[in-house]
């Protein structure tokens, strides 16, 4: 095999790695999963996995939850316990907070750390995994860093009309003050804090639809990262 055809073949064998990092509300998940519908990816949201820890936590103490953490399926971004499907349970406020607390222990940390390593290490092109330090701790050589903002009261807004629509009766102001508790709590901490990497494409989505951040993003890819659609043979 020419060098040319092997460097061609080794960069279709890498696996590509796209990290959407944000705070709460700010739309990240949204964004990643059409982001890798569009780019034929696994999505993966790290959230999910420190909710799925805290309910192992809420249930069975933290000792026992890191133990049963390795039993957790994550199936195309579905998080499973003995069978039951999680996620129902895990979008609510009150697990996205302990969620929170959780995510300040560093055990905790490498557990959800070493899950999402795996499973980039198993999807077959590559994945787009949402976070808050995933562009900085978890995969600091990503081939794509994305970070999403809004405002506060936009992201509470955002999360106020999600619950509404789930009949779930949550005040706006309700949701103003989690996530501006939640917003100190995730950026002041001492291990991995929020923080925008500094090499990543920055979107405020605060006056924007999902489909025009999802425009942003692929328009930058377009220009800036072509080799990334050739390798995962995408056509725009
Ligand atoms: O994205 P989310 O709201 O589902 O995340 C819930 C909590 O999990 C969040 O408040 C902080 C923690 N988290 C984290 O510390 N690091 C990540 N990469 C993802 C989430």
């Amino acid at each position: 095999m020419k060098k040319s055809e092997r460097k061609r073949k080794q960069e279709k064998e890498k696996k590509i790695i796209i990290t959407v990092d944000g705070p709460a509300g700010s739309g990240k998940t949204t964004i990643a999963k059409m982001l890798s519908e569009k780019l034929k990816l696994y999505h993966l949201s790290s959230g999910k996995i420190y909710r799925a820890i805290a309910y192992l936590e809420m249930n069975y103490g933290l000792e026992k939850a890191l133990e049963l953490a390795e039993k957790l399926k994550i199936r195309k971004n579905k998080i499973f316990f003995e069978g039951e499907n999680l996620d129902e349970y895990l979008s609510k406020e009150e697990v996205g907070k302990r969620a929170s607390d959780m995510s300040e222990i560093k055990e905790v940390r490498e557990k959800v750390n070493k899950i999402q390593k795996e499973i980039a290490e198993r999807v077959k092109k590559g994945i787009v995994v949402d976070g808050r330090d995933e562009g900085t701790e978890v995969f600091p050589s990503a081939n794509i860093k994305i970070f999403i903002d809004a405002s506060l009261e936009e992201r509470a807004r955002r999360k106020y009309l999600e619950s509404a629509q789930k009949g779930e009766n949550k005040t706006f102001e309700f949701f103003l003050e989690t996530i501006r508790k939640r917003d100190a709590q995730d950026s002041q901490r001492a291990i991995s804090p929020l923080r925008i990497p500094h090499d990543s494409l920055y979107i405020d989505s605060t006056s924007k639809t999902p489909e025009e951040v999802l425009e942003e993003i692929l328009n930058f890819i377009k220009i800036q990262k072509p080799e990334i659609l050739r390798s995962l043979n995408v056509d725009l």
